[in-house]
């Protein structure tokens, strides 16, 4: 069954297929209306997103807390800043996660906010692996 674009955007759960996003590249989806980043990480990515002090971080979080398990090489985030509400450009700044250019906040590998005035971290929708290669958000 597929809903039509007037269910898709009242807000119906989306499926969205990973097999052709390679490694290290991202795609953006729309759910509800907002922009989904799902980024197919890295090992190198990963282990960084890992090996910081959480303590240190703005809004301190794991990677494990906002990944699936037996599913880290993808991370799934609503791109809007949660500073003014930009959308951040994958890939940018200095920690190669998300750059929002309006007024300069850097979010890591994980999405979670490093430098800049935004106070938390990218969100996590809610979503599901269906199988290996499918999610589901929403
Ligand atoms: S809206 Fe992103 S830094 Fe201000």
């Amino acid at each position: 069954m597929n809903p039509d674009a007037s269910t898709i955007a009242a807000g119906a759960p989306i499926e969205v297929d990973l097999s052709p996003i390679a490694e290290g590249q991202d795609i953006k989806v729309f759910w509800r209306g907002k922009p989904i980043y799902i980024s197919h990480r890295t090992k190198k990515q990963i282990d960084e997103a890992r090996s910081v002090n959480v303590a240190s971080l703005p809004d301190p979080q794991t990677d494990e807390a906002r990944v699936k398990s037996g599913h880290e090489q993808w991370l799934v985030v609503i791109g809007i800043c949660t500073h003014l509400g930009c959308i951040p450009i994958a890939h940018e700044g200095s920690y190669d996660g998300f750059f929002c250019p309006c007024h300069g906040s850097v979010y890591d590998t994980s999405g979670r906010i490093r430098q800049g005035p935004a106070p938390t971290n990218l969100a996590v929708p809610p979503y599901q692996f269906v199988s290996d290669t499918k999610i589901q958000i929403g």
